[in-house]
């Protein structure tokens, strides 16, 4: 039975409503299923949706309340607010210097071994007051809201000290009452070794265990526990340590496996039920029929691929074909692939990784939700979801892709409000 009383968003005329209903996560074939509605309607109460359907059907049946706001699309495209389950927004310097090298030759590797890198951003947020952090991150929320990102998962991993990793995900926590992005937050500690603890890597590891998952499990600052799993940053051993201990404080597991080499993180992943692994550009054929047995979503990062001038892309399609759970997300960070906009990694999986614009939005709603232990709670649109909404300026999802390089999204809805555009 769906009621209709008390709608105060009514959202009409929508041409494509992508609902999203049906299977969690969208596995081979499915993920072409977008749970499609022509002529849709949305009715929403307070911040959550009371009905989806026909237009005139859901139109028809509303009861309006007082200073309802009605909303006209025009035949407009309206799909779920976007997932993007991969983030590292806390940081002030950017590092353009870097990717200039990298554009006349250098690579990631290269300039990290040297000092720069990641171990570059450590240095300057370990100086960077609080406020100027916040200030900084604000501004790329804001970047992610205007490209119709309601919910992100976001890292820690630029302190690389316990004092200044719990700074970063105080922030996040802090930040996720203040902006209307829902924020997933992501112990990071393990993200590189700091200068202090090169000559003893071990020692560094000893760190992370004893005393930074404690104090950020005591506080309860993270959900998720994570590492650059990757050769000359933790190996497989270590790599292994650190989450065992992570899973045994209560944490939940992501990996960034496989991105620069092929090293076993996406097995280490699977076998240690890690929700997602992430990056997997050179991850084995074993590799991927392990996540496809455990279920661990791929969350695949192309415009990292792509901003570090790689020439080999995530296997998609054949972790697509093998039943392995498909997600994508921006990475966005100051190193590897400095980008707010969902849609342009949309458009870099349609051209370079074989996705069709239905498997891209798949990978970015339902298939995201599944990568930050969401799957079936945000990503859809239904009775009883919240209302988050995204409206877009084009007439046919298959534009999302192919017009690239620009935000269509005229529109956000959070929690049933008007976030983005005007009404
Ligand atoms: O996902 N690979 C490790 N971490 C990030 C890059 C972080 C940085 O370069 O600052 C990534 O690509
Ligand atoms: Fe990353």
């Amino acid at each position: 039975m769906i009621s209709e009383k008390n709608t105060t968003l009514l959202i009409k005329n929508i041409g494509q409503l992508v609902t999203m209903a049906g299977p969690v996560p969208r596995l081979d074939d499915a993920m072409n299923n977008l749970g499609l509605i022509e002529n849709g309607g949305v009715a929403i109460a307070g911040s959550e949706i009371l009905a989806v359907g026909k237009s005139d059907e859901i139109e028809g049946r509303a009861i309006l309340a007082e200073g309802c706001t009605v909303i006209d699309v025009d035949g407009a495209v309206v799909m779920p607010g976007l997932i993007d389950p991969h983030t590292h927004p806390v940081f002030s310097m950017t590092r353009q210097n870097e990717f200039e090298m990298r554009t006349l030759g250098k690579t990631y590797m290269e300039i990290a071994e040297a000092g720069g890198g990641i171990r570059a951003s450590v240095r300057d947020l370990r100086e960077s007051p609080t406020d100027l952090l916040i200030d900084r991150t604000l501004k790329r929320l804001d970047r992610l809201l205007q490209h119709g990102v309601t919910t992100c998962e976001a890292k820690s991993g630029y302190g690389l000290s316990t004092e200044s990793e719990l700074r970063q995900l105080e922030i996040i926590s802090d930040l996720d009452e203040k902006h209307p992005i829902d924020l997933i937050p992501t112990f990071l500690g393990a993200h590189e070794v700091p200068d202090e603890y090169r000559s003893n890597r071990n020692e560094y590891v000893e760190l992370v265990i004893n005393e930074m998952i404690p104090a950020v499990t005591e506080r309860k600052l993270a959900q998720f526990s994570d590492i650059f799993c990757e050769e000359g940053v933790f190996d497989i051993e270590q790599s292994r340590k650190i989450q065992q201990a992570a899973k045994d404080s209560g944490l939940k597991l992501k990996f960034h496996a496989d991105e620069l080499k092929s090293t076993g993180g996406a097995e280490l992943a699977a076998s240690m039920g890690a929700v997602s692994a992430d990056h997997l550009v050179y991850t084995s054929d074993t590799g991927i029929s392990a996540m496809a047995n455990s279920g661990t979503v791929a969350v695949l990062l192309p415009g990292t691929t792509f901003a570090l001038r790689g020439n080999q892309y995530a296997p998609a399609r054949k972790m697509i074909e093998r039943g392995v759970t498909v997600a994508l997300s921006t990475d966005c960070n100051p190193g590897s692939s400095c980008t707010e906009s969902t849609s342009l990694i949309i458009s870099l999986a349609a051209l370079q990784m074989r996705l069709t614009a239905a498997e891209a939005i798949s990978a970015v709603t339902v298939n995201a939700a599944c990568a930050i232990d969401q799957g079936g709670k945000i990503g859809q649109l239904g009775q009883g979801l919240p209302a988050d909404l995204t409206i877009w300026d084009m007439a046919d999802y298959r534009e999302l892709p192919y017009h690239y390089g620009v935000n269509l999204v005229t529109g956000v809805i959070k929690k049933g409000k008007v976030v983005i555009g005007t009404v």
